[in-house]
């Protein structure tokens, strides 16, 4: 009997009744009769499809080997809707069995795609893969078209508010036509596919394969909707506007539903039309933080302001935002912590002290860098002979790499402590550098090896997320950030020592509960500490962790201050390499007036070609300059990420001979 015909149900309460019939095309009275059955028990919107069988593809055996019962693959396709919207294929497994009946999911025990098509008589790897991608293609596109079917529906039709689609699967056979393979969708389910799914994890279990997979986008996907959702309607009270860097801050708390709150020292700022509320107070002169506090609190109160949380994303209003969390009882680590890790000769000179402690192994103090603190000439006379050369001189409030100069011996650092007392006295000089507290400075031992930022999630002492990136080469003398790439180059051992080091130097501060963004540079002797900015990580960062990782620092940060811990996507499997580049005012002018203007870039930036983080607004020229904008390529390998990158560059005009791109990228090996 050649099957020519199926006769099957539709709707979910069908789902793994024995009901799908198959039937030779002359035997009209089995088709009809079967059809009759059905309809006796159909229910309201079920119905019935006849259609036409589709057969399994044959393979062409070896003649040694005795003819086989034909039999059929059922492949098994999970697709879960991921980050964005975006259909993701979980998971894909098999089922084997007689080619004459319907074949169940019940009915056979699953295995690999590869084993199936191995035993089938499929063994070219390339043509395995070519099905697999097939498969996920179109199962993706399954996925896409029901999510677009249902976001033209009404919350009442979807079942609900935010009610929706997360996981489906697909069934699909490899028929053939005309010699070549053709996969087929046979049907679309929302759960037998997980079931085979999760029966064949459990399988793999005792012999070591990986678990989780099938459901692990789904469970992702569900996390980020239960913490927005625990997060609409939060109100937060958040201290400083910051910079231009800063503005996709408001964009996001709008499109999570969260009610801003911002104290700003500029009446004017452009984000006092982006927020809930705007409340006008000069906090510049930051040695007064504490009155400050004592005003702002008072502010609170008399506008009847109930907050959830109190945070900041910028650097000089860390110390007056502890003071605001301790003054309303919110979450933050302490004041003293954050004065600690504010002031960079403090955080390193408390950390030494810490080795006495010596209960935690290895100790903190092993990461910290001899430094001596400097108010006057006499200062740097004695950090002088203190400190081992070359060293560098900073800031010690400072951010931004502004005023930060490698030194060769006493001479040199007298010279630059005498330009940055004359040229950055307080933070009109040069807003937002931290200066509001003072222009003292430090002389640091020089720390040779590569550069690395660790981007911690803290709540209650506990590590929640940590995600490392790596710097290229800085432009000497002025350590000027250049290149960056994302997943770290590392190998797993080394980035271990980075996240631990950055971890231990936190709490070692006492930075117990926040979002930080930790500065070390990996020597041949392990990890050493640049800087704690006990803060969100600024510039690309929160940008690029997201699209790497699907983890959001700034909401994280809300979240921390609002008193919810943070679950974070599992970082292991990157989404995709990020590799960037600054492009500076000082090196970049002509090209950011042309080739690389802000409308081409953007541009670019739409069409996918580059991902753009603009930092500034102003092509304005300084001596003591930060970076304009960065921009970064993509890819699936970092190695084509840098080539692209290096591509771009060189047709815009940003790679010239006094800024190497080829050397800046020259460590993301
Ligand atoms: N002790 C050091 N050894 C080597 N490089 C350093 C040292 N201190 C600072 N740098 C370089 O200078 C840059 C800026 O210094 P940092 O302390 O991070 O100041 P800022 O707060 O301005 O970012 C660092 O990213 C690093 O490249
Ligand atoms: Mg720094």
């Amino acid at each position: 009997m050649t099957i020519s015909v199926v006769v099957k149900p539709s709707s979910w309460r069908w789902n793994g009744a024995q009901a799908v019939s198959f039937h030779a095309k002359a035997e009209h009275g089995c088709v009809l009769q079967a059809v009759l059955t059905l309809l006796e028990t159909l229910e309201e919107e079920e119905s019935i499809l006849v259609e036409a069988f589709i057969p399994t593809a044959h393979m062409v055996q070896p003649r040694s080997v005795p003819p086989p019962t034909t039999l059929a693959i059922r492949i098994c396709a999970v697709v879960c809707r991921s980050r964005k919207d975006q259909p993701l294929l979980s998971k894909v497994v098999c089922g084997v069995g007689r080619a004459d009946k319907p074949l169940k999911h019940q009915a056979t025990v699953p295995q690999t795609l590869e084993t199936s098509l191995r035993q089938w008589g499929l063994k070219d790897e390339t043509q395995i893969a070519a099905i697999y991608m097939q498969i996920k293609q179109k199962a993706e596109a399954a996925m896409k078209a029901f999510m677009d079917m249902e976001a033209g529906l009404s919350a009442e039709q979807r079942g609900g508010h935010r009610a929706q689609t997360d996981i489906i699967g697909v069934d699909f056979l490899l028929s053939s036509e005309e010699q070549v393979l053709q996969l087929v969708a046979l049907e679309m389910n929302s759960q037998l596919c997980l079931e085979t799914c999760s029966i064949f994890e459990s399988m793999g279990r005792v012999v070591g394969s990986p678990l989780g997979e099938v459901a692990c986008p789904l469970v992702e996907t569900m996390l980020r909707r239960a913490q927005c959702h625990l997060m609409e309607g939060k109100h937060v009270l958040v201290i400083g506007a910051g910079g231009v860097s800063k503005k996709f801050v408001w964009e996001a708390a709008r499109d999570y539903g969260l009610k801003i709150h911002l104290v700003e020292s500029d009446p004017n700022h452009f984000a006092s039309q982006l927020v809930q509320t705007f409340i006008h107070y000069d906090t510049t002169d930051h040695k007064r933080d504490e009155e400050h506090a004592q005003h702002l609190l008072g502010l609170v109160q008399e506008r009847g302001l109930h907050l959830d949380g109190c945070l900041s994303y910028w650097d000089d209003c860390m110390v007056l935002t502890a003071l605001m969390c301790e003054g309303l009882g919110l979450r933050c680590s302490s004041p003293t912590a954050m004065r600690v890790a504010k002031q960079k000769s403090r955080t390193h000179l408390h950390l030494l002290r810490r080795r006495k402690e010596g209960a935690r192994w290895p100790s903190a103090a092993l990461y910290a860098v001899p430094c001596c603190h400097l108010e006057s000439h006499a200062d740097v006379e004695r950090a002088a002979s203190h400190i081992n050369f070359p060293g560098v001189m900073k800031l010690e409030y400072g951010a931004g790499a502004v005023g930060v100069k490698l030194v060769e011996d006493a001479q040199q650092c007298h010279l630059h402590f005498d330009k940055i007392s004359r040229d950055l006295q307080d933070d009109s000089d040069h807003p937002g550098i931290g200066l509001g507290w003072g222009n003292a400075m430090l002389l640091m031992e020089y720390v040779s090896g590569t550069e690395h930022d660790v981007d911690l999630v803290i709540y209650e002492g506990r590590m929640l997320g940590a995600f490392v990136s790596d710097n290229g080469p800085t432009r000497v003398p002025n350590f000027t950030e250049t290149a960056a790439c994302m997943p770290t180059c590392l190998p797993p051992d080394r980035e271990a020592q980075l996240i631990r080091a950055a971890y231990q130097c936190c709490l070692g501060c006492g930075l117990t509960d926040g979002v930080f963004n930790v500065e070390l540079k990996l020597t041949a002797a392990g990890p050493k500490l640049i800087e704690i900015n006990p803060r969100m990580g600024g510039f690309y960062l929160r940008d690029w962790i997201q699209e790497i990782y699907g983890a959001d620092i700034m909401l994280a940060s809300v979240m921390v201050a609002c008193g919810v811990a943070p679950i974070l996507p599992a970082r292991s499997r990157p989404r995709t390499h990020l590799v960037g580049v600054m492009c500076l005012v000082s090196q970049h002018l002509q090209a950011l007036k042309s080739t690389a203007s802000l409308e081409a870039l953007q541009a670019l930036h739409e069409r996918g070609v580059i991902r753009l983080n603009l930092l500034d607004d102003e092509l304005v020229s300084s001596e003591y300059e930060e970076p304009y904008c960065n921009v970064a390529c993509a890819s699936s390998s970092r190695q084509e990420a840098c080539l692209k990158l290096l591509g771009i560059c060189q047709v815009l005009g940003i790679d010239s001979l006094h800024y190497p791109v080829t050397h800046f990228l020259s460590h993301f090996k």
